[in-house]
């Protein structure tokens, strides 16, 4: 009998449907080649329902997705909603209902890609970024006191546990050895200023080091590796951090990478269902126009195949990735300056399969 996988859909909104529906084309074309089946239920979240029926995510939908093999997303994000509340309303719970407590984040300059570093190739920029993705300052601890009044205090607490901070590092030390790249592994923190959380990260992080020896454990401060990936990405091959660090230093990578139409996200549990998707918005200009790259929901695609342990089949998407930016027929990786449609690109990819 051939394998199946369930999927739970969730397109999103603006583009968000666009870049998914090219997405699930192309994962079509690997699965038909690579003999196995790929079944899709569709979710309708996002800011157009919240609107219609003042309903973020329903807890029974929760319950459903622990039953899927995985889940793949467009966007979320409606221009009449007002901010945080389907971000922290959906993609933020989903994440920790799901204890997906790995962001994994690839950085790999594609060949035709054009990036703002001057002088640097595809070889100088290919790394992975392990983000923490339950804990820091996304664990919503904190409050206000006298709120509205002159005399008003905001707190916001970042949390870290040994729990959550090993499992994270544990993962990336294993994923560094997995990628035999570099066998390198940076810590990025704050330990000059945050001696609390930045300490319990580098001593949890020197512990299990010990374990690995093939792996070479570094450190750097999170203001100097902004400055780093700009001047030396080529420095870099695994690194770990917590969530607010790795939320602002992957938007940097994803610049350095050509940009949010080819960088693509997982939100992992291992034990667990994961959720992957590209990292772009829901670009409300570019909606209904058939115009933005879906090439960074294609890559979801990939990290998605991967983590099925469908590893020939996420290197067929990804090698199909290659040779359509190499065929030159793709003039941009942005929205309405692609030379061709989304449809186009996304039949393109699925050609090369
Ligand atoms: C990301 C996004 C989210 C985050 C937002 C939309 C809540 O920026 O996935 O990086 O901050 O984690
Ligand atoms: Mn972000």
């Amino acid at each position: 009998m051939s394998r199946a996988y369930k999927i739970a859909l969730l397109p999103g909104d603006g583009t968000g449907p666009e870049v998914i529906r090219e997405g699930v084309k192309v994962l079509g074309a690997a699965a038909n080649k690579n003999n196995f089946k790929l079944e899709f239920v569709n979710y309708d979240l996002g800011g157009a329902r919240y609107l219609k029926t003042g309903e973020v995510l329903p807890e029974s939908m929760i319950e459903e997705f622990k039953k899927f093999d995985a889940m793949y997303l467009g966007a979320i994000g409606h221009p009449d909603v007002k901010p945080g509340i389907l971000e922290k309303g959906i993609l933020l719970k989903l994440r920790f209902e799901l204890d997906q407590y790995i962001n994994l984040r690839p950085v790999k300059l594609y060949p035709n890609v054009e990036t703002p570093l001057k002088n640097k190739k595809s070889s100088d920029i290919d790394m992975v970024i392990v983000r923490e993705n339950t804990e820091g300052l996304y664990a919503g601890a904190g409050g206000f006191l006298r709120k509205n009044t002159p005399y008003e205090v905001a707190t916001q607490e970042s949390i870290n546990t040994r729990f959550g901070v090993e499992r994270c590092i544990r993962y990336a030390f294993e994923f560094a050895k997995k990628r035999a790249k570099n066998n390198k592994l940076t810590l990025c923190g704050k330990t000059n200023v945050l001696t609390y959380a930045s300490d319990l990260w580098q001593r949890t992080f020197n512990d299990i080091a010990k374990e690995y020896s093939q792996i070479k454990g570094d450190y750097a401060n999170v203001d100097a590796i902004c400055m780093w990936f700009i001047k030396n990405p080529e420095w870099f091959d695994v690194v770990v951090t917590d969530n607010l660090f790795g939320d602002i230093i992957t938007d940097l990578a994803a610049m350095i990478q050509g940009g949010i139409g080819v960088a693509a996200g997982g939100n992992i549990n291992p034990e667990g269902v994961s959720m992957f998707e590209p990292m772009g918005g829901s670009a409300p200009k570019y909606t209904g126009q058939n115009v933005i790259n879906p090439i960074a929901a294609i890559n979801a695609g990939t990290m998605m195949l991967d983590t099925l342990g469908e590893i020939e089949a996420a290197k067929d998407i990804d090698n199909a990735v290659i040779k359509a930016l190499e065929s030159g027929k793709i003039k941009s990786m942005s929205a309405g300056k692609m030379g061709l449609s989304t449809t186009e690109v996304g039949d393109l990819i699925a050609s090369y399969i």
